[in-house]
């Protein structure tokens, strides 16, 4: 096998951000099987389970240590109404899904059972608001029933419905995709759109939100702009951008069968995040030299045709080696952007899009793409260092190596992701600035079409990876498709 020589160069003191935890997070949407099925079974289902959520997923979230959960949509969230899923079950509203599949939503997950599988988890609840068919008074009245301790309509409705206390939130998305189905506007109407509708989501009871407003599609750098003129930090917190890996939007391509060439497109749409963070990040600091604004990814990850058999409306695919390198190379990405960029969420969690859980009945496995944010979770609360290596491919816009590092607690952490499907690499290492006593590593390799399936839910998994350190250098070899993760103690 050819083997490739890489040196890198990791400055542990030259601070580049500050890997917020939430840049790990995650993203669920009453779509498909993401919350029916996925996450929620149900208090009467045979699957093991606490007040209806599954405790295998809870358990999963928690290995990785998903930090912050977004809900209820995407598309759903612009038609949404949440007072049609509180109170008692067997009253609640159905709806119909018209984003997804036009299935019947009867509205048994709410406001009490996602800010319970919060709960759960551990994780931060982002709460993504309609702003598209929906009013002010109810997107305020929302904010009054989840976060205030007064005495009012809306919590004295919270409290017959079983909860006492107020919960703490603390991201509001205000509106989703605004621009497209979230009503279909332009910058400007959705500008003034968002100054009204935050202006009513108060500060109860010692609660302090993050206001999000609806980012930019992709590149679409007017949109950026428009925010930016017209909005500051004393009306919003963070802005939300959705970008899609999609190789060709005319055909999506298949989850797991692809050729070289789809691969490497795939990895040239992902790279691509690169600079439309570097674009957006330009725009942002012109009007906030500060930083006083985040930048969110909302929605990131692979988008491919739906496995054959499943309903069109599901957006449930397979995920293989191919979505490992993507997101470790994303990953890598947001690290290395962590000064301005503060949370990103995977599309979506359980079930659709890039989810890093499947399930079938009361089966469930961990894609590859989970076992990347294993890999990564060091990452988390760290301090992001700099991180050099430069080492294309042959394909266009594709790097073979990507990289990030971190230092958390005298640890430093190097995140290496190999996209080559020929060629292994030899990496040499110079750490300045941090004498390492001790390292180790884990890796997850396979044939890029590898996947994890039912039967064999453990065909791709993480193992240890030999890794050998000298002072400030580490020495390691990462085969074929592959991601690495090092970790070095002082
Ligand atoms: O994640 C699927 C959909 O993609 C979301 O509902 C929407 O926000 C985006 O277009």
């Amino acid at each position: 096998m050819p083997v490739k020589k890489v040196t890198m160069l990791v400055n542990s003191s030259d601070k580049i951000g500050h890997i917020h935890p939430e840049i790990y997070g995650h993203f669920s949407e009453h779509l498909g099987r993401c919350i029916y099925e996925g996450i929620y079974v149900g208090e009467n289902s045979e699957i093991p389970n606490i007040e209806g959520m599954r405790t295998d997923i809870i358990d999963a979230f928690r290995n990785i240590k998903v930090p912050v959960l977004r809900w209820p949509g995407g598309c759903f969230a612009d038609e949404y109404h949440w007072k049609d899923g509180v109170g008692p079950k067997e009253n609640r509203k159905t709806i119909i899904n018209t984003n997804w599949g036009g299935v019947t939503e009867n509205n048994s997950f709410g406001t009490h059972e996602f800010l319970k599988f919060c709960e759960l988890v551990g994780c931060q609840p982002y709460i993504n608001a309609n702003v598209g068919s929906g009013t002010v008074q109810e997107m305020s009245e929302w904010v009054e029933y989840i976060t205030s301790d007064a005495s009012s309509p809306m919590t004295d409705l919270r409290r017959a419905n079983g909860k006492e206390k107020p919960w703490t939130l603390k991201y509001l998305g205000v509106g989703n995709e605004n621009w497209g189905c979230g009503g279909l506007m332009k910058p400007e109407k959705y500008v003034d759109e968002y100054r009204q509708f935050q202006s009513y989501c108060k500060n109860h009871s010692g609660n302090k939100l993050y206001k999000i407003a609806c980012g930019p599609n992709s590149s679409d750098f007017e949109w950026m702009e428009t925010l930016m003129k017209n909005l500051d930090a004393n009306c919003v917190n963070g802005i939300d951008l959705h970008y899609y890996t999609i190789f060709d939007w005319e055909k999506k391509g298949h989850a797991t069968v692809f050729t070289e060439e789809a691969y490497y497109k795939t990895l040239g749409s992902a790279n691509y995040l690169d600079t439309l963070l570097t674009r957006h990040t330009e725009i942002m600091n012109r009007y906030d030299p500060d930083n006083r604004i985040g930048l969110i990814v909302g929605e990131w990850g692979c988008w491919y045709e739906v496995e054959e058999g499943t309903n069109p409306g599901f957006l449930y695919q397979q995920n293989t080696m191919r979505d490992a390198i993507v997101a470790g190379m994303e990953l890598n990405t947001f690290n290395r952007h962590s000064k301005r960029v503060v949370m990103a969420n995977l599309a979506q969690a359980v079930n659709v899009l890039q989810a890093v859980i499947l399930t079938e009945g009361d089966r469930m496995l961990k894609t590859p793409t989970y076992h990347v944010f294993d890999l990564y979770k060091e990452h988390q609360d760290a301090d992001a260092v700099y991180c050099y290596n430069d080492f294309m491919s042959e394909y266009e816009n594709v790097p073979m190596i990507t990289s990030s590092a971190s230092v958390k607690n005298n640890k430093l952490t190097i995140t290496i992701t190999n996209s080559s499907l020929s060629d292994s690499v030899k990496i040499e290492c110079s750490t300045a600035g941090f004498v390492g006593s001790k390292a180790f590593a884990r890796i997850l390799t396979n044939e890029v079409h590898a996947y994890n399936d039912f039967d064999a839910p453990d065909r791709v998994a993480i193992s240890d990876l030999d890794v050998s350190i000298s002072s400030n250098q580490i020495y390691l070899e990462l085969p074929p498709c592959s991601v690495a993760s090092v970790t070095i103690e002082s």
